[in-house]
């Protein structure tokens, strides 16, 4: 008998075309074939091309088609028009901004990640997923010395992960605070934390840029003035976000009495350490970023020095519950997927519900590699930029102020403290010769 059930069903009975197992074989090795070709020759291909809109236009422009195309020729065009027109971020002349060099481990992460589509937002949905990105982000707790308190979300990138620190950081606060509340960052921030600030509404003059040292560092001193002043007129000092290697010039705050200061004056500490906190691997980069566990919290890119493909942030929480208390939402129709006590529904922690499997490439290239091999990427990479140093010192034609490799936090206080000293002295002969 016909009903209108089954005359459906007939309809529907047939899934749409879609590649058999050879097939996908097939066509996921000439995909493959390609990225492996083009990582392989990549130092003998040029770093880049750019093009004009007017370039790019009659090369790519074209209505969808209605039917599909052969598979072998749309990757031609990919690699004729579309690789072709573009700069390779991880060539070894690739100089400009900052690099990504993504371990080929990361790419297949990137592979499995995709392949598999896991729905990484909700335990019920994805609890292995979930126990991973948990695992990677205590890794990445107990290389930064963070307390067990510490939560944390992987990100599409920094922009994300300080906007979502600053919105954590804000959430304690009561609406009567908010409206007075005063930002305070170093000269030195990456734009994304004024980005962050206009996308959570804050005025212009609730953000207090403070003045750098010689060195690029954020002068506690100024800071310490910025806020008096602040109290005095009845604004409500709130957070500060400091460098752990700035975009601009490599500075990194003087973290241990920066999280001091801020405990004293009762701030939030926002540390931007999207790259340089990958250099806590080594002895060196250790003692230069002395504190960073200390910090409320932390930005970290291990799409930046981590070896890793785009789109890979991180966030971590020093009181990891306010990141719950911030951004959890049980909606209609998601109330089936309430986590147990000791689950993370990783959508509760900051602003997208749809989330992939981020953690997967990072834990897939620590496992395979090690984390020896990561070590060694900092090294070999301060090794590049001293010899890039040497270099230009060799041209004579340059002038260098940046925080050096080998210079520790200890030695920069104890610089400092020798020039207050020199300082003072000269004060006071001065104000003797005056007499
Ligand atoms: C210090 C710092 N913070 C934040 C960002 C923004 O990170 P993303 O580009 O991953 O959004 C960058 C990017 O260069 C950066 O250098």
């Amino acid at each position: 008998m016909t009903t209108p059930s089954n005359a459906l069903r007939d309809r529907c009975a047939a899934p749409l075309p879609h590649p058999d197992a050879g097939q996908m074989q097939a066509l996921g090795r000439q995909a493959m074939d390609w990225v492996v070709r083009h990582l392989a020759t990549l130092a003998d291909q040029p770093v880049g091309h750019t093009g004009t809109r007017a370039e790019l236009e009659a090369l790519l422009r074209c209505p969808p088609p209605e039917s599909g195309r052969d598979f072998a020729a749309v990757l031609r065009d990919f690699e004729e028009k579309i690789a072709s027109h573009a700069f390779r971020p991880s060539h070894p002349r690739f100089l400009a901004f900052i690099p990504s060099a993504p371990s080929f481990l990361s790419v297949l992460g990137e592979v499995l990640c995709a392949g598999t589509n896991f729905f990484g937002s909700v335990w019920l949905e994805s609890a292995a997923p979930s126990q991973v990105e948990l695992l990677v982000l205590d890794w990445f707790k107990e290389l930064l010395g963070c307390p067990a308190s510490a939560r944390g979300v992987l990100t599409a990138g920094g922009s994300e992960a300080n906007l979502t620190a600053l919105v954590t950081a804000r959430e304690p606060l009561s609406f009567e605070e908010r409206a007075r509340a005063v930002l305070y960052v170093t000269e030195q921030r990456h734009w994304s934390v004024d980005r962050a600030t206009r996308v959570m509404g804050l005025r212009p003059d609730q953000v207090r840029p403070v003045p750098t040292d010689g060195r690029y560092r954020l002068r506690i001193d100024a800071l310490a003035e910025l806020i008096r002043r602040d109290r005095e007129e009845g604004r409500r000092p709130w957070a500060l976000v400091a460098n752990a290697g700035a975009t601009n010039t490599g500075a990194v705050d003087a973290l241990a009495p920066l999280g001091d200061f801020c405990r004293r004056e009762q701030l939030w500490f926002h540390v931007d350490a999207a790259y340089g906190w990958v250099a806590v691997l080594t002895p060196e980069g250790k003692a230069l970023l002395e504190g960073i566990g200390a910090a409320d919290s932390l930005t970290l890119d291990p799409h930046k020095w981590f070896g890793q493909t785009f789109e890979s942030g991180c966030v971590l929480v020093r009181d990891g519950r306010l990141l719950g208390q911030t951004f959890a939402m049980r909606p209609e129709y998601m109330q089936d997927v309430e986590p147990a006590e000791d689950q993370v529904n990783f959508a509760d922690y900051g602003i997208a519900l749809t989330r992939r499997f981020r953690s997967l490439k990072i834990w897939l290239s620590v496992q395979v590699l090690g984390l020896s091999w990561f070590r060694r990427l900092v090294e070999h990479c301060c090794l590049l930029a001293e010899y890039g140093q040497r270099l230009l010192e060799e041209a004579g034609c340059f002038e260098f102020c940046f925080v050096n490799w080998r210079t520790t936090a200890a030695d920069v206080e104890e610089v400092v403290g020798l020039l207050r000293e020199l300082g003072e002295q000269l004060e006071r002969r001065t104000s003797n010769v005056e007499r």
